[in-house]
Formats: structure tokens, C-alpha cells, sequence
């Protein structure tokens, strides 16, 4: 029996994880575009290129996805755009890809609440996420101790607080294991990724903060670790390339071949952890803490990352005044939490708001 075409929205197509996904998508004979979004660079050239019949450059990308009824909705917006178009798969019950892990930041409980009634799946793109997914696949909760992600540490893992005072964008944009979209490689610097990715975590896998754990590894080789209650641990491993979360996504659950090669571990592979400096890099305790206060601090805590971060890319303020800012907003926002989008996006402008009162004080 033939296998039935699953017809793909692509948002954020013109992105470091939307190119990668039309390559997998392209060498798939069960998938096809049929929609395309971005932030503001054109699509119709790509659009035509794919035979997709729906674009959307900017605005409501819920709108978009009414328009074309996707089988899979892949996300891949950067920031907190992407919020709308997470809601909407998780409320329709449509499969979501999801690489834009600020939205489930963000909208964490609205999102849990949409997807406990949509009843879809919600496939993590993050490696990480992907690799957490794949180790708890059938498994009871109950059996979980705890679960590990892996960081690199990022360009700076090495430098000293008062190195990092003086860093260049230049510096931080040359990620040393993985190659990403702006945004997503200064939070990589500076650890605020993987506090987003913990906050992901929790929301997508139900478990507590104080059971999800952050260990540096700098080869990126180890993606996550599970523990479970009598001793053992499952580990996920493979090269550092997106296209195999993004495949193992799209194809669930198939899991296609990629043209990654296998783990050759006999060509000499160290694998070192170490604990990740809060000192150095307090966003990562910054996210642990807004996380656990729960509410709507996940969302002030992406909205001023988000803030500083365009604002470190702009060369206005340093490397070590992202983590000021982001602490200053989480002092000043109240966290109440979201009855609704509306809210959400209420706090989410607050946040901002906040954090560029501060930017225009400093
Ligand atoms: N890159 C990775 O390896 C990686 C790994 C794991 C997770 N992620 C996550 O995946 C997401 C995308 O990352 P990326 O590295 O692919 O980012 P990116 O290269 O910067 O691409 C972002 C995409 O989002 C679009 N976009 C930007 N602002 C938008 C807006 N306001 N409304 C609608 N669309 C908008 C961009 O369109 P324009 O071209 O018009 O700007 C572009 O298509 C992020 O959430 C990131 O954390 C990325």
C-alpha cells in the first residue's frame, strides 16, 4: 500500500532550521511543502521552487495555517512570533515539529492546556528535546529519576568573567559545534539557551525543574541523558547536525535514513562533562529561577532575553548586560499568570517594555 503524502507548513522557511528542513523534506518521497512563512524576507521564489500554494511574509500566522491545513505544522520562527502558530497545532490537534522553544517558554501552561485538548503529537526539534523524547518513549514517568541536558558552553566556556565584559559579536556568533540562526547563538553564549531549553523541557516531558539537570560537554556528541529509579541511565548520541532531530521529526515515527554518518566511536572519541558556571553565565540560573516561580516569569524571562539580545546584536550594550537586563525585568514584571493569549501577550509586552526602560536608562 502506498504511503499516504503528509503535506508540511514550514514557518520560519528561510531560517537556519527551515533550510535544513526543505533539504529533508526534498529527499522525502512521504513529505511536501505546502505552506511557506516568514519574518520578512521574500518566499516566492522558494514557494514556486516547491510547488507550495500558501506564503505568508509577517503578520498572523494562525490565519496562514487555516488557509491551508497542514498534516504537519513545523515551526521554526525565531522568538516569541512564534507563540500564534504553536497554539494553533496544539489546539487542532495537528502535528507540531517544534524547533521555536520560546513559545512553549513563553506560553508553557496555555500550550500544555491547548495540546491536553487538541490531542496531537508535539515532536521536539531541539536536539536535546529530541534526544529526551527518544530515551522516555514508552516509558512510564514513574520510573524517571532525572533527565540531563547537554550544553556545549558555547564560544566562552573558557573565558573569565572579566574576559567576557569586553566579548564581540563577532565572538559570539562563532559557535564552536553548531551553526544557527543569530538569536539562538548569542543564548548559546551566554547559557540563556539552555535555560529556555529547561523551561522547554519541563513543559514537554511534565517533569519537575529539580529533576531536569544541565551538564556541559563541550563535543555536543551526548544530546540528553535519562536516569531511571534503579541506577541505569539511557544516553542519546550522534554528530552535532540538525538535520537528523529535524528528519527524525518530520518522519515520526519512521526515523528515515539521513545522510549523517554513524558515531564512528573506534576513530577515538572523548566525552567530558562538567557543571555549567552560574556565576559566569547566570542566565541559566536566571530561566531555573523564573521557571520555578512559574506563571508568567518564563514569558518576562524570554520577552527581555529577546529584548537584550537584538540589542547586544545592535552593539548597544555588552555580553554581561544581557543577564543585568534580564535580571532587572524579572525583579520588576509580577508574573500573573495567563488566562489567554490576549494576557500572554500583555506580559509579553510588559517584559519589553521593562527591559527597554532600562536599556534607555543605561
Ligand atoms: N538553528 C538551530 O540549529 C536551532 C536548533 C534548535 C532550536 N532552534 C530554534 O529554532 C528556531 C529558529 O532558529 P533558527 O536558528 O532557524 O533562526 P533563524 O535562522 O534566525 O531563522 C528564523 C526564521 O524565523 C523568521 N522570523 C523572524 N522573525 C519573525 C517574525 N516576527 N514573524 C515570523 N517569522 C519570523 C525568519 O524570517 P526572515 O528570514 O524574514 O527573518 C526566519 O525564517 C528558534 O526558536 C531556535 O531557538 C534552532
Amino acid at each position: 500500500m502506498a504511503t499516504a503524502v503528509r503535506r508540511v507548513a514550514v514557518l520560519g522557511a528561510t531560517g537556519s532550521i527551515g533550510r535544513q528542513a526543505l533539504e529533508v523534506i526534498d529527499a522525502s518521497p512521504t513529505l511536501e511543502v505546502c505552506a511557506f512563512s516568514s519574518g520578512s524576507s521574500p518566499l516566492n521564489a522558494l514557494a514556486s521552487a516547491h510547488g507550495a500554494e500558501h506564503v505568508q511574509v509577517g503578520g498572523d500566522l494562525a490565519a496562514l495555517l487555516d488557509a491551508c491545513e497542514p498534516d504537519i505544522v513545523l515551526n521554526a520562527v525565531v522568538g516569541f512570533a512564534g507563540v500564534g502558530a504553536t497554539l494553533w497545532a496544539l489546539e487542532h490537534g495537528v502535528t507540531l515539529a517544534l524547533a521555536n522553544k520560546e513559545s512553549l517558554v513563553a506560553a508553557g501552561d496555555l500550550a500544555v492546556a491547548a495540546w491536553g485538548r487538541g490531542g496531537g503529537l508535539l515532536l521536539p526539534v531541539d536536539s536535546e528535546h529530541s534526544a529526551v523524547f527518544q530515551c522516555l518513549e514508552g516509558r512510564s514517568r514513574e520510573i524517571v529519576d532525572s533527565v540531563v541536558l547537554t550544553a556545549s558552553g558555547g564560544p566562552f566556556r573558557n573565558r573569565s568573567l572579566a574576559e567576557l565584559e569586553s566579548v564581540k559579536v563577532e565572538e559570539a556568533l562563532a559557535h564552536p559545534t553548531w551553526s544557527m540562526g543569530p538569536k539562538i547563538t548569542v543564548d548559546s553564549a551566554t547559557l540563556a539557551n539552555k535555560g529556555l531549553e529547561l523551561i522547554e523541557a519541563h513543559f514537554l516531558f511534565g517533569i519537575p525543574y529539580e529533576r531536569i539537570e544541565v551538564v556541559v560537554h563541550p563535543t555536543s556528541v551526548v544530546h540528553a541523558v535519562v536516569r531511571f529509579r534503579d541506577g541505569a541511565a539511557l544516553a542519546h548520541l550522534g554528530y552535532p547536525d540538525m538535520r537528523v532531530p529535524i528528519s527524525f521529526a518530520l518522519g515520526y515515527p519512521d526515523r528515515p535514513e539521513t545522510p549523517i554518518p554513524s558515531l564512528d566511536l573506534a576513530a577515538g572519541m572523548t566525552l567530558e562533562f562538567e557543571a555549567p558556571d552560574l556565576q559566569r553565565f547566570p542566565l541559566l540560573r536566571l530561566a531555573r529561577e523564573a521557571g520555578v516561580r512559574g506563571g508568567t516569569y518564563p514569558c518576562a524571562f524570554n520577552a527581555a532575553n529577546e529584548v537584550a539580545v537584538a540589542a547586544f546584536l545592535e552593539r548597544r550594550i555588552g555580553f554581561l548586560d544581557i543577564a543585568t537586563l534580564v535580571e532587572g525585568a524579572l525583579a520588576e514584571a509580577t508574573g500573573t499568570a495567563a488566562g489567554d493569549l490576549d494576557e500572554l501577550v500583555e506580559a509579553d509586552a510588559d517584559a519589553r517594555r521593562l527591559t527597554e526602560g532600562r536599556l534607555a536608562a543605561a
